[in-house]
């Protein structure tokens, strides 16, 4: 039998509901904190993302699902936001509108890496980007909303790490002591830094490996180098941070795995998810725009990975209920006069179309098995009614109403039973 490619994920029912009220979630602080949505295509030109993420990139030199289509063209399925939204964004002349401009996007991602719990070859992202503003008052504010999202979500304990990594200016001197210290600890290097010592150094601050910890621990420090702008962006953004009594480490290893980063980089982490513990990543790409041959764009964003944030909700004070209950189920009892229960079943199918023409959601066996099954069936859908058509009552012109929920039973004419539980259900509207 075809499996679902590696490191995909087929979304199940229930498990689709719980997506459902993230992403209602997400749109709703969205729109609390004013950023608007935009939605960009699934692949982009390769270059864009060579040109922006970084050649020397774990993401670009290894992760990129990369194709070229029937024209000769050179295409990659996006794996990450912030380049294709700068890139609609200078397209588009945003630039020359109202500036800021706060954007958020929801959507696929895709990056071939060795899945894990929590790390797949295709997951969303959510994620927001403010175009426009050089304010450290637009970095707090995405930090800030970030730290924000893990809240609603129950997540205590969360931590926030944050860094400045300077810009391409302090960078120059800085990257040259740092290479020099790095290549006096060569031999005691794991082989993928000794090959970032030329590519790119400053990633061999946040290699994990346990030998480059120690190397790394004494390493120069970009904060011995920041130019005079990038130093005051620096304190601002700490003295905000602390103004909101908002907690948070400095880590002068957190620079990030991609090349367009400058002054603040940040991650908000979730230690109870084991090694895939980052839910949010983002900085500041004040170069990014003219990268892409546009103007001086100064942006700042994050953007958070759905599925761990789901994983975390699962695990957290407040699980995300996964139950999408239905308000009321018909059963109709199956006779021995098949005409008779002809006549049930039709009747039984009409008020169902009434009902949800009501706004009342609904259901019933078209299977028509026995009572008991259907009685089975509409405790699996969480109903909190059922419309019971027994023959007896059916003689009668009635129906029986039960509620699930309190366990009473009522006989209801069947003129009547429309606007009893639609007054139920609905409060009487
Ligand atoms: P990133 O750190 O590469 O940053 O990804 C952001 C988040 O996406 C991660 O913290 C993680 O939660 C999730 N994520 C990344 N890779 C995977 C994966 N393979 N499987 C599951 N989840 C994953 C960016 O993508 C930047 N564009 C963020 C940004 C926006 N910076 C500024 N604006």
């Amino acid at each position: 039998m075809i499996k679902a490619p590696r490191g995909t994920n087929d979304i199940l029912p229930p498990e689709t509901n719980k997506w459902a009220y993230l992403e209602a979630l997400l749109r709703r602080l969205s729109n609390t904190y004013n950023f608007q949505e935009i939605r960009t295509p699934i692949f982009e030109y390769t270059e864009l993302f060579t040109r922006t993420v970084g050649e020397t990139t774990d993401i670009v030199q290894k992760e990129m699902y990369t194709f070229e289509d029937k024209g000769g063209r050179l295409l990659t399925l996006r794996p990450e936001g912030t380049a294709p939204v700068v890139r609609a964004f200078l397209e588009h002349g945003l630039d020359s509108k109202a500036l800021p401009a706060k954007l958020f996007y929801l959507g696929p991602m895709f990056r071939y890496e060795k899945p894990q719990a929590g790390r797949y070859r295709q997951f969303m992202q959510y994620g927001v980007e403010i175009l426009g503003s050089p304010s450290p008052y637009s970095d707090v504010e995405v930090i800030q909303m970030g730290v924000k999202i893990a809240e609603e979500l129950g997540l205590l304990g969360t931590t926030l790490f944050i860094n400045t990594i300077g810009c391409p200016e302090c960078r120059k001197e800085y990257r040259e002591d740092l290479v020099e210290y790095l290549k006096d600890q060569i031999s005691d290097l794991c082989p993928d830094c000794r090959s970032r010592i030329d590519t790119n150094p400053l990633r061999v601050l946040d290699c994990k490996n346990p030998e480059c910890r120690k190397v790394t621990q004494d390493a120069p420090s970009v904060h011995d180098y920041l130019c005079d702008e990038c130093e005051a962006h620096w304190e601002t953004l700490k003295t905000i941070l602390t103004s909101l009594g908002m907690e948070y480490t400095v880590d002068p290893t957190l620079v990030r795995g991609l090349d367009y980063y400058t002054r603040t980089v940040f991650e908000i982490k979730w230690p109870p998810l084991g090694a895939q513990d980052t839910i949010v990543g983002g900085g500041r790409y004040d170069g990014l725009a003219e990268q892409l041959g546009g103007s001086h764009i100064p942006g700042v964003g994050f953007a958070l990975g759905m599925e761990r944030l789901l994983l975390a909700s699962d695990k957290g004070e407040k699980p995300i209920d996964a139950t999408c209950p239905i308000d009321c189920f018909i059963v109709v009892a199956v006779g021995e006069d098949d005409g008779f229960s002809d006549d049930m079943y039709i009747r039984g199918f009409q008020l169902l179309q009434d009902l949800r023409s009501s706004g009342i959601s609904c259901d019933f066996d078209p299977l028509r098995r026995s009572m008991r099954a259907q009685m089975k069936h509409a405790d699996r859908a969480g109903a909190q009614y059922t419309i019971i058509f027994g023959e007896e009552e059916f003689r009668n012109s009635a129906v029986s109403v039960r509620s699930m929920k309190h366990g009473w039973q009522k006989q209801i004419a069947l003129d009547h039973v429309l606007g009893f539980v639609k007054g139920e259900i609905l409060g009487g509207t």
